[in-house]
């Protein structure tokens, strides 16, 4: 065959041109043998063309191996002699690495690499399903200690279906941590995250089965009870995921696209540490941002003010130096944009947030700019992103920018948000000053008399 064809063939279902090009340069000199003492190579995939043996096989054998019935992994499985594997069930443990130093067992490296990538795929989602169980009873801990410091009302529903999708982030984190393996170059992770991205792009249905809830209506949760219940929810999860393995494996044209950049054909190690501590980091950010909403607590942004500056014309506020997570105080400075953010709640205009602002980054349930940068997603729903693989809009507290005027009857307060209630109120009988809340940085406190923050 020639190479045209060859890339002809292989075009439909890559992302980018990249690899292929890499890999057509690379084919005189690539071993893709099993027992090659270089390793197996994502490379391979394309260099084998892998693509068009698949393809070829379905039509050729598909029928006589009844992959219509078994899926595509468990009919090639069985049609090549593996009968005792199951590898499209993630919670089996019968799906065992296939031999590499014994070649002749194969009948080539096409084949060889086809069950390969079978094994792989079941051995990723199979660990990941893992990480979530090692790790969901220290997150549900965590997520209790969220709800204890921000202390949302005890009538704080959110949705089940929300919570299904919001652990769908899981998927991307477990993709960025995977092939880390010590030594080697770590480009299996781009390959992985690529690959599903492609096929869960195929399949907008992918997506969906990640995120539906298993009671056929959605319920609601209050905020306050998912900690106790994230067991249940990841176990409900883990059986989304399973039905997702089992598309994957049981489509070759899911199958080719999960595998298409080559990510499958390497050693995939899974760090089960790493991703227990960064796994659920995403839903730690929804909670807290979920329990920030439902205390009416909003980030506002001072456009354009430069805390640590403007601490210095004014004795009102106090800001010497940022902390570890980019805060003085209650105020997080943007760097990259010059601009200073504050949390808010309009009916307490009087608390500083500060212990609040401290306590979400030293416990690492986010970092500042995800709790206080949240202009596009403010008010929105966390959705699934088949190119990210992972979760749009994660916080989605209210957000109010600033409206500064030097007048002391500003008005309006903002230029996104209705007034605070007690926007407006003045210091006293005899004074101009008004009453200012204490994410407010703007020009009345450069003036004598100008605001105070308590009457
Ligand atoms: C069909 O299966 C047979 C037996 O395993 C194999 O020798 C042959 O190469 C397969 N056909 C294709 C087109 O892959
Ligand atoms: C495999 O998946 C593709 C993409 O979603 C779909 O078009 C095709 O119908 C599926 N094939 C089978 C046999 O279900
Ligand atoms: C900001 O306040 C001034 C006067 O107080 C007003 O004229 C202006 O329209 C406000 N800006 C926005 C964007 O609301």
């Amino acid at each position: 065959m020639k190479f045209s064809h060859i890339l002809a063939a292989s075009l439909p279902l890559a992302v980018s041109a990249g690899p292929i090009t890499k890999a057509l340069a690379a084919r005189q000199d690539v071993d893709c043998s099993p027992s090659s003492s270089t390793g197996l190579k994502s490379e391979c995939w394309v260099s084998l063309d892998m693509n068009t043996y698949i393809t070829e096989w379905v039509a050729a054998n598909g029928t006589d191996a009844n992959c219509e019935a078994l899926g595509f992994a468990q009919c090639f499985l069985q049609f090549n002699g593996f009968t005792g594997l199951t590898c499209n069930l993630i919670t089996s443990d019968t799906c065992t690495p296939f031999q590499t130093d014994s070649p002749e067992k194969y009948y080539s490296n096409q084949q060889f690499y086809a069950l390969w990538n079978i094994y792989t795929i079941y051995q990723f989602f199979n660990q990941y399903s893992q990480a979530l169980s090692n790790g969901a009873s220290l997150a549900g801990q965590t997520i209790d200690s969220i709800i204890a410091e921000v202390a949302p009302p005890v009538e704080s529903p959110t949705s089940t279906s929300t919570l299904m999708k919001v652990l769908g982030s899981t998927l991307n984190v477990v993709s960025m941590f995977t092939g880390f393996i010590p030594g080697a170059s770590g480009t299996a992770v781009g390959f992985i995250r690529a690959g599903l991205s492609s096929a869960f792009d195929l399949s907008g249905k992918l997506g969906q089965t990640l995120g539906v809830t298993q009671t056929a209506d959605d319920r609601f949760i209050q905020l306050g009870e998912i900690g106790a219940s994230l067991a249940g929810f990841v176990e409900d999860y883990q059986t989304n995921l399973l039905n997702t393995v089992q598309e994957i494996q049981g489509n070759h044209t899911l199958f080719l696209a999960a595998a298409s950049q080559g990510g499958f054909s390497q050693r995939v190690t899974t760090s089960l540490t790493i991703q227990s501590s960064e796994l659920f980091k995403q839903l730690q950010l929804f909670v807290l941002s979920s329990a920030l909403k439902a205390n009416g607590i909003v980030s506002t942004r001072s456009t354009g003010v430069k805390v640590l500056d403007f601490a210095k014309e004014t004795s009102e506020i106090s800001c010497e130096a940022f902390s570890a997570g980019g805060n003085c105080n209650q105020w997080w400075y943007d760097e990259a944009a010059g601009s200073t953010y504050a949390l808010h709640n309009p009916d307490d205009t009087e608390n500083t947030h500060v212990d609040l602002t401290f306590a979400i980054y030293d416990n690492g349930w986010a970092t500042l700019d995800q709790i206080f940068k949240i202009e596009d997603c403010a008010g929105k729903e966390p959705e699934f992103d088949s190119a990210t693989l992972g979760i749009t809009c994660m916080a989605t507290h209210g957000w109010c920018e600033w409206n500064y005027t030097d007048s002391p009857r500003a008005d309006p307060q903002f230029t996104n948000c209705d007034n605070d209630g007690s926007w407006g109120t003045l210091c006293g009988s005899f004074q101009n000053g008004i009453k200012v809340p204490e994410s407010y940085l703007g020009p009345l406190l450069l003036i004598d008399g100008g605001t105070c923050k308590k009457l």
